[in-house]
């Protein structure tokens, strides 16, 4: 319960498709990922040519910044969020502009927003938030790709969008055609339950993902990889029937959770937020000490993932525990 990953093993389809395709790994895989591509596009009825594939949304992240972050250039996030942004930023020689989180444990857009300056290279925001859960809606990201200069790219990472469960939830793809700084990143690896095999898109404008393409590492994206993303996301509906439970499930421990007296943020994604900030080292024990793992950062607070309900079950106890100590 610590990395955020479906507790379902990969679908009979994926897996057959993976099977399937062995014999062909005498062959390159194809440099383009042409059907997987064409998939995506047809998916979200968006141009082939503004979709771009790569090995991991993380990998897409690094590239985008590779290509647009010049020597301490500045690269506004929110934070706490996820943690691989600030490496990425860094990796590249840009320098991190973090604006604090809300109360509620979501985006400040208009302090962020406030933040752009003459140096700024890139924004980075995640909705639903990793850690905290918390989404950003609709018009709050309508209206703030209004204010910011179309010259800033934008990259909307939406690694946890098939969790949100909310009214005026972001729809994205309405918003790509007038933003052409906008770059929205998805990944295979969280509904899709693909986390093992490494691989993301982006949705962009032409532009975007010419350019994005071309710093992408050749064939980065091999056979199997493709084969599996296909099969995956052309099982949609069973992919959409495992997101259900993971969301009722979710729904049922944030309501255990607050039965308990804890006020932790309104999670939209497959992960609880406990900002218990220097208590959480003792709160990572007892989770450990009822079998699971979780994920604690720092002195900040522990992430835990929605696994099966056993997990649930133990998560509560440790909850239930770690309440009785603190008296
Ligand atoms: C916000 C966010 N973006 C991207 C990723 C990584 O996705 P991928 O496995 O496609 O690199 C994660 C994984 O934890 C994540 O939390």
């Amino acid at each position: 319960m610590a990395s955020n990953e479906t507790p379902f093993p990969a679908l009979p389809q994926v897996q057959a498709a993976v099977l399937g395709a062995l014999g062909g790994l005498n062959r390159y895989p194809d440099m383009f990922a042409a059907d997987l591509v064409a998939d995506i596009g047809r998916f979200h009825e968006w141009p082939d040519d503004g979709v771009v594939v790569g090995n991991g949304s993380t990998t897409l992240i690094e590239k985008v910044l590779q290509a647009v972050v010049t020597p301490s250039g500045e690269v506004i996030m929110a934070w706490r969020s996820f943690e691989a942004y600030p490496i990425a930023v860094q990796a590249v020689g840009g320098v991190c502009v973090q604006v604090p989180l809300t109360r509620d444990g979501g985006h400040d857009l208009r302090a962020i927003a406030r933040a752009v300056t003459p140096r700024t290279r890139a924004i980075l925001l995640c909705s639903p938030n990793n850690p905290t859960g918390v989404s950003i809606t609709h018009a709050e990201l309508a209206a703030f790709l209004d204010e910011v200069p179309d010259s800033i790219p934008v990259l909307l990472d939406e690694a946890y969008i098939d969790f949100v469960e909310m009214d005026d939830a972001i729809d994205s793809r309405a918003l790509l055609p007038q933003h052409r700084n906008l770059i929205v990143l998805r990944t295979f690896s969280k509904a899709y339950g693909l986390a093992g095999l490494r691989c993301g898109y982006a949705l962009c404008s032409v532009d975007m993902a010419t350019g994005l393409r071309a710093v992408l590492t050749p064939f980065g994206v091999n056979s199997l990889v493709q084969i599996a993303a296909r099969a995956a996301l052309n099982s949609r509906p069973d992919v959409i029937a495992r997101v259900a439970t993971i969301k009722a499930e979710r729904e049922r421990l944030l309501a255990a959770v607050a039965a308990q007296g804890w006020d932790i943020p309104r999670s939209q994604s497959n992960f609880l937020w406990f900002e218990f900030s220097d208590h959480s080292l003792r709160f990572e024990q007892l989770c450990n000490e009822e079998k699971i793992v979780v994920r604690r950062f720092g002195d900040e607070g522990v992430r835990v993932s929605i696994a099966e309900p056993s997990g649930s079950v133990r998560l509560l106890r440790a909850l239930e525990r770690f309440r009785a100590e603190r008296g």
